[in-house]
């Protein structure tokens, strides 16, 4: 790091940051500003919600949630397979079967109050120390470390420090402490990512409207725009399969995906050969019924944690069935379809391939 841990000091960051924060902070729906505090479980909500995913692309989840489970006791009570239809295009489903078991936990072990600790926090599944520290940040006004993307892009630069991460986060955490108000807990780290949001963006850093510029040490310096210094990227592998788009009358055929696995318990088109790390690509023998099925010209691409995924689509027209288990008939518009599919049944829409039927 190239600041001295002791030349780091709340009033030359905490409060130029948080009277700009005052006048420039985003109003967002699971925000409060201090005194009051945000409700923890929107604040479990949106910060569930917000990994990997930007504040624009949330805020309807995140009405819509709170619509539909207005407190804990709802969400726990909700069927998982609702909660993952309202959640289809977050991606990463496992946050949100986690976020349903850890709604279960906090209505019945701790009768709806979020613990404020953080061992406790932490033991809930699918909260990791960044989401522990938010809530007890944001809902309790904790002086804990919220450490996310926004928060390390802006610690870094002010700080100078080019180590690469993840070997940065222990920088960062040793100095936070230091820039850290002695009230405010808050909005500190919100008006951090806020400013990372809107000031010291990835990119093109806007220096010249930023309240910690007289003492950031990136402060415009053109290396700024580097830091932090990522993590060597690992090569995502490659896999390709086929999907089935059996439509008729504006149905398709959809099938439940298994509870383990890939995209588990989310409603599908049936696929073959993309699952395994040695699945063999598919092909049209694996097509769930007899039909005259047809190859698309387009393909979809889909990025998963562990690997990059080409599907190849095979379409065909069908006459309804009635009996078609596992399988049932849908709207694939209202079946909650997690991204990959909803990408597919964009290109069956854009080619027009819903509206007839097949005689
Ligand atoms: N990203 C993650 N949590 C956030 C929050 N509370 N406000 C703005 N951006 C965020």
């Amino acid at each position: 790091m190239n600041r001295p841990l002791s030349d780091i000091s709340p009033e030359a960051f905490a409060t130029p940051l948080l009277a700009w924060y005052d006048s420039h902070g985003r109003d967002l729906p699971w925000r409060k500003r201090w005194p009051e505090l945000a409700d923890p479980y929107h604040v479990f909500l949106s910060e569930l919600m917000l990994q990997q995913t930007v504040v624009a692309t949330v805020i309807p989840y995140f009405e819509e949630f709170r619509t539909r489970w207005p407190n804990i006791h709802a969400l726990a009570t909700a069927s998982e397979e609702e909660v993952l239809q309202k959640w289809a295009g977050l991606g990463y489903y496992a946050r949100a079967r986690n976020m349903h078991k850890a709604a279960k936990v906090i209505s019945q072990d701790y009768k709806g109050q979020f613990p404020k600790d953080e061992a406790s926090l932490l033991a809930l599944p699918g909260i990791g120390p960044y989401t522990a520290a938010a809530i007890q940040a944001f809902a309790f006004d904790q002086n804990a470390i919220v450490l996310d993307g926004n928060v390390e892009r802006v610690l870094a630069r002010y700080l100078g420090d080019k180590t690469a991460l993840p070997a940065l986060k222990q920088h960062l955490r040793a100095a936070y402490p230091r820039l850290a108000p002695t009230s405010r807990h808050s909005d500190f780290a919100q008006a951090i990512m806020d400013l990372g949001a809107q000031i010291c963006i990835p990119k093109a850093p806007r220096c010249e409207l930023c309240p910690l510029r007289s003492h950031c040490l990136m402060a415009d310096d053109e290396v700024a725009a580097s830091l932090p210094v990522k993590a060597p990227k690992k090569i995502k592998p490659k896999r390709t399969g086929v999907v089935f788009v059996a439509t008729t009358q504006g149905q398709a055929l959809l099938e439940t995906r298994p509870d383990k696995g890939l995209l588990a318990g989310m409603k599908a088109f049936p696929t073959a050969g993309w699952e395994s790390k040695d699945a063999l690509p598919g092909a049209l023998d694996d097509a769930p019924l007899q039909a005259n099925w047809r190859l698309l010209n387009h393909q979809v691409r889909h990025v998963f944690t562990h690997f990059e995924l080409t599907l190849q689509i095979y379409h065909a027209e069908t006459s309804p069935s009635e009996d078609m288990m596992p399988y049932q008939w849908q709207d694939p518009d209202e079946a909650g379809l997690p991204t990959v599919f909803a990408k597919v049944w964009k290109i069956i829409k854009q080619n027009d391939l819903t509206k007839r039927s097949c005689d």
